[in-house]
C-alpha cells in the first residue's frame, strides 16, 4: 500500500545516529545492510522483523566463519561454491489485529516509519504507525541489538499501541529455519539451501531451531525466549512447531490507547565455537540464564563505550558529515571484527557479516582494515592474521599443484584456504556467462606477507614473527621468486600471466593465455617482499632462525636469488610513467565522455563493454587503482630506494605523471579505489584527495550507492580505509623502525584531529592540526617510546606530552 512519509531516503548520519525517514521499499535492502546489528561473532540485517526474504526484504543472520559448499550443474560442468550460511531467522516479532495478517509496511498504509541506528550504543530502533484496511491504526516501536558484551546473545523489544480501536491484538514470535541463501540476485538461480536436519523445538518459554550445514556439518542452534506484558500482566504463549520453525503467539484484549510489549532474547551457538560442544544445550543454558533486555542493553552499551574509547577519532569542526560517516564506518567495522572474533578463525570478510555478496569470502581487503585495528586492538589483528597462518598448508599445496615451491594464497578464501574464486562470471547486463580469470591475482599473497610484516613493525611482536609470521613471509617469497623468470633479452626477471588489482585486465585482447605480463604492482611489491623476507629472518633470535631455515630447507642459493631479484626485476614504463603492465600503453583509449554521457554510472565498464559486444581488456581502462597501490603501501622514501636499487630511479615528476595518467583512466569500479587515490593525491593535490576521502566515507551510505551493491553487504575495506585516510594518510603516521612517526599534510578543512592509539603497550593520544602535532602518553608502567615529527625525535616516557610545530 502507500507510504506517506517519504524522503530523505538516502540515510542521514548525524552525530551518532544513522536515520532513515519514511518507508522506501526500493531502498529497504540497502538500509538493512546499513542497519545490521552485529558483534564480530554474528550479525543480523536490519530487516523488518518477520519479513519474508524477497525483493524488498532480506532478513539474513550470519555467523563468522560458518561456511558450506553446494554444487550446481552449469552447462557440462559441476560448479561448487562455498558460501557464508544464512542461519535461522530469529527476528520475527510481529503484531496483528484479530485474525488479520501480521502487519507489515507492505500490507498496510504506512502513516509513519523511521529507522534509527544509535552508533554509540549499537541499538537499532524502528518506529511505525500502520493502518490496516479497516482503518485500525497500530503504533509500534521495535528495538534490537547484538550484544557486544556477550557474543552469543542478542535482544529485541516491541511495544505496540492500539491507537483508535479496541479488540484483540496478537503478538507473534518465531525462529524460522526454512531459510536459504538467496540475498544476491545474480546467484539466485544457483543452489542456496545449506541447512539440513532442521529441528525446531519448544522448551518451556524457549523456541529453539537447530540445524546442520549440509556439507561442512556445522551444527548451529538459534533460540529465543520471549516475554509479553500488558497492564503489568505477563502472558502465556501458544506455541507450535512445523518442519522447520518454532512459533509462539499470544492474544490480548485491548482498548484504544493500550500498550502491549514483548521482550525477546536470542542466543546463538555453533559447533565451530571454541568452548562449545553441544550448541543446542549451550543455547538452552544461555537463554535460561540470560538477563532481561534492559540489563542486556546496559552491558552491551558499556562494551560499546569501551570500544569507542579505544577507537576514538574526533574531528573538531570538520566539514559536513565527515565525523558522522567516519563513526558509521568504524561502527560497521567493529560489528564485523571485534574482540569476539579473536577465537573465530574467520578472517576478514570483504562485505562484512552484512549480506551474501561475494558469498562471504575473504579477499585482500584486510590490507585496508588492519592499520585501523592494529593501532587500537593489536591482539585482534594478530588473531585475524592467524586465519592466514592456519591456511599455510593449503597455500603450499596450491603452489605445489601449480608447479611452484612456497605458498600461493587464494584470491578468494573461505573455510579452509583453498581457492574459492568463481571461474565463470554472470554479466547481469547481457545475461551472458563469461570466463573469470580474476583468481590469477597472485598479489594476494603479497598482501598476506605485507600485513604480517606491518603488524610486526607496528607492534614489535617478534613472538608472532618467530612463531608464525616469518614462515609465511618466507614461503610467499619463495613462491614469487619461482614465479619470476629470467628474460635473457632484457637481462631482467619477469612475471608473466598474472592479474593485478585492476580486475578488468585478466589478459590481452586476442591472446589465448590468461593474465598479463609484468604487472608493475606485483613485480615491485614482490621486490619489497624479497627484502622484507631477508629482514624477517634477521629479526628472529638466532636459534629460531636456524630452526626455520632447517625446517624449510631454505638454501643460501635461494637467498642469493632474492637478493638478485631486488636488483634485476623488470618494471615496465612508458611515456615517463610506470606502466600498469607490459603493453598497457598499446591498448586503445576509451572515449570517456561518450560513455559517461551514454551510461552515467560507468563504474562497471567491463560489463557495459561486454554487453556492447566489446572487451574491456582492449582498452586503457582500469577498474581501480593498481600502480597507485604502491604509493598506498610504501612510504615514498622506501619506494624511491627500492626503485633506485632496481635501476629505475623515480622522481616526484614521474610519480605525479603516473598518478595523473591513471586517474584519467580509472572508473573506480571498486570502492577500494577511492582510498588509494586519496593516498596518491594527498601531497600532490590535497583538495582532490579530500574529494576521494568523501567518496570512501560515503561509499555505502552515500546516494550513489543506491545503484550499487550495498544491499548485498557493506564494503568493509572502503569503510576502514576511510578512517585510515584520516589517521595515517593525512597525518603521515608510520610505525617503521620502532619509531612512531608523523609527517602531517593535514587539510585545514578537517579542523583538529584528536585520536587515541595503542602503540607498544601504551595508550597514546594524538592531536593534529595544521599548526602542531601533540602526543601524550598515558601514565602507566612501561618503557619510553620514540616519536618523531618534522625531523625531530623525542623519547616520550609514560605521562609525558610533547608538541611539535612545523619549521618555518
Ligand atoms: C575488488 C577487489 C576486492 C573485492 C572485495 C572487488 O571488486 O576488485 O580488489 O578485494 O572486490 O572487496
Amino acid at each position: 500500500m502507500t507510504s506517506v512519509s517519504a524522503s530523505p531516503v538516502h540515510g542521514a548520519v548525524t552525530d551518532w545516529l544513522l536515520r532513515f525517514d519514511g518507508y522506501d521499499p526500493a531502498d529497504e535492502r540497502r538500509r538493512e545492510a546499513l542497519c545490521a546489528v552485529g558483534n564480530g561473532y554474528f550479525a543480523s540485517r536490519g530487516a523488518w522483523a518477520g519479513s519474508a526474504a524477497g525483493d524488498r526484504h532480506y532478513p539474513g543472520t550470519y555467523l563468522a566463519g560458518y561456511f558450506n559448499r553446494l554444487t550446481d550443474r552449469i552447462g557440462q560442468a559441476d560448479v561448487e561454491n562455498e558460501s557464508l550460511v544464512n542461519l535461522p531467522d530469529w527476528l520475527p516479532l510481529t503484531v496483528a489485529i484479530d485474525n488479520g495478517e501480521w502487519l507489515t509496511p507492505d500490507n498496510s498504509d504506512v502513516l509513519e516509519h523511521d529507522v534509527e541506528l544509535d552508533l554509540r550504543r549499537g541499538v537499532l530502533t524502528r518506529r511505525f504507525l500502520l493502518r490496516d484496511r479497516h482503518g485500525r491504526e497500530v503504533r509500534g516501536i521495535e528495538r534490537r541489538l547484538a550484544s557486544m558484551a556477550d557474543a552469543h546473545l542478542g535482544g529485541q523489544t516491541l511495544a505496540v499501541t492500539a491507537v483508535n480501536w479496541s479488540g484483540r491484538i496478537r503478538i507473534g514470535s518465531a525462529v524460522r529455519g526454512g531459510v536459504t541463501n538467496s540475498g544476491v540476485e545474480r546467484y539466485r538461480k544457483l543452489a542456496g539451501r545449506h541447512l539440513t536436519d532442521l529441528t525446531p523445538v519448544v522448551a518451556d518459554d524457549k523456541l529453539i531451531v537447530t540445524a546442520t550445514t549440509c556439507q561442512s556439518h556445522h551444527r548451529v542452534a538459534v533460540g529465543t525466549k520471549t516475554v509479553a506484558l500488558h497492564n503489568g500482566d505477563v502472558f502465556d504463549w501458544a506455541t507450535r512447531t512445523d518442519s522447520t520453525s518454532a512459533y509462539a503467539e499470544l492474544s490480548v484484549e485491548v482498548t484504544a490507547g493500550d500498550v502491549v510489549s514483548a521482550e525477546k532474547v536470542v542466543a546463538i551457538h555453533g559447533s565451530r565455537d571454541a568452548g562449545i560442544s553441544e550448541p543446542e544445550l549451550a543455547t538452552r543454558i544461555a537463554l535460561d540464564n540470560a538477563p532481561g533486555f534492559e540489563q542486556l542493553t546496559e552491558a552491551h552499551a558499556l562494551a560499546w563505550s569501551q570500544l569507542w574509547r579505544r577507537f576514538s577519532i574526533d574531528l573538531e569542526e570538520p566539514f559536513d558529515g565527515t565525523l558522522a560517516a567516519l563513526r558509521l564506518n568504524l561502527f560497521h567495522l567493529l560489528q564485523t571484527v571485534s574482540p569476539h572474533s579473536i577465537d573465530a578463525d574467520a578472517g576478514v570478510p570483504a562485505r562484512g557479516l552484512h549480506g551474501e555478496a561475494y558469498r562471504g569470502h575473504v579477499f585482500w581487503d584486510e590490507l585496508f582494515v588492519f592499520p585501523v585495528i592494529t593501532l587500537r586492538i593489536p591482539e585482534l589483528t594478530r588473531a585475524l592474521l592467524q586465519y592466514r597462518c592456519r591456511r599455510l598448508p593449503a597455500a603450499r599445496l596450491a603452489a605445489r599443484q601449480s608447479g611452484y615451491p612456497g605458498a600461493m594464497f587464494p584470491w578468494q578464501s573461505g573455510s579452509d584456504g583453498r581457492e574459492e574464486s568463481q571461474r565463470l562470471h554472470l554479466n547481469p547486463l547481457s545475461g551472458r556467462w563469461t570466463e573469470d580469470a580474476t583468481f590469477r591475482q597472485r598479489h594476494v599473497g603479497l598482501a598476506v606477507a605485507y600485513t604480517m610484516w606491518q603488524y610486526v613493525e607496528t607492534t614489535g611482536d617478534v613472538g608472532f614473527l618467530s612463531d608464525y609470521g616469518a614462515e609465511v613471509i618466507v614461503e610467499v617469497a619463495r613462491f614469487f621468486a619461482a614465479l619470476a623468470e629470467y628474460d635473457a633479452g632484457r637481462d631482467r626477471y619477469v612475471i608473466r600471466g598474472v592479474v593485478g588489482p585492476d580486475e578488468f585486465h585478466t589478459g590481452y585482447p586476442g591472446r589465448a593465455d590468461p593474465g598479463v605480463d609484468n604487472n608493475a604492482y606485483t613485480n615491485v611489491l614482490a621486490v619489497w617482499l624479497f627484502d622484507a623476507a631477508a629482514h624477517a629472518l634477521d629479526r628472529l633470535p638466532p636459534w629460531r632462525r636456524t630452526e626455520l631455515i632447517e625446517s624449510l630447507g631454505l638454501t643460501q642459493a635461494e637467498r642469493n636469488r632474492w637478493d638478485e631479484l631486488t636488483r634485476r626485476m623488470y618494471v615496465p614504463f612508458h611515456d615517463g610513467v610506470i606502466s600498469q603492465f607490459e603493453g598497457y600503453e598499446r591498448l586503445e583509449e576509451l572515449d570517456w565522455p561518450h560513455y559517461r554521457r551514454k551510461y552515467g554510472d560507468i563504474r562497471r565498464l567491463d560489463r557495459i563493454l561486454e554487453a556492447e559486444g566489446r572487451d574491456v581488456t582492449s582498452y586503457q581502462v582500469s577498474k581501480q587503482a593498481d600502480v597507485l597501490m604502491l604509493l598506498y603501501l610504501l612510504p615514498r622514501r622506501d619506494l624511491y630506494s627500492l626503485m633506485d636499487r632496481l635501476g629505475y630511479p623515480l622522481s616526484s615528476g614521474i610519480l605525479r605523471s603516473t598518478v595523473e595518467y591513471y586517474l584519467a583512466r580509472t572508473c573506480h569500479g571498486s570502492s577500494l579505489s577511492a582510498v588509494v587515490h586519496a593516498w596518491g593525491l594527498a601531497t600532490l593535490d590535497p583538495d582532490r584527495a579530500l574529494a576521494f576521502l568523501e567518496q570512501a566515507l560515503h561509499s555505502d551510505s552515500g546516494d550513489a550507492t543506491r545503484t550499487g551493491t550495498t544491499a548485498e553487504g557493506i564494503h568493509l575495506a572502503a569503510m576502514a580505509g576511510s578512517a585510515d585516510i584520516v589517521q595515517r594518510c593525512f597525518t603521515g603516521l608510520t610505525t617503521t623502525n620502532d619509531v612512531l612517526r608523523f609527517g602531517p599534510r593535514w587539510p585545514a578543512k578537517l579542523g583538529t584531529l584528536r585520536m587515541v592509539l595503542r602503540y607498544r603497550g601504551h595508550r597514546v593520544v594524538a592531536e593534529i592540526s595544521t599548526k602542531s602535532v601533540t602526543l601524550t602518553v598515558d601514565p602507566e608502567p612501561g618503557p619510553a617510546i620514540a616519536a618523531r615529527c618534522y625531523g625531530r625525535t623525542r623519547l616520550l616516557r609514560p605521562g609525558e606530552t610533547h608538541t611539535w610545530t612545523p619549521p618555518h
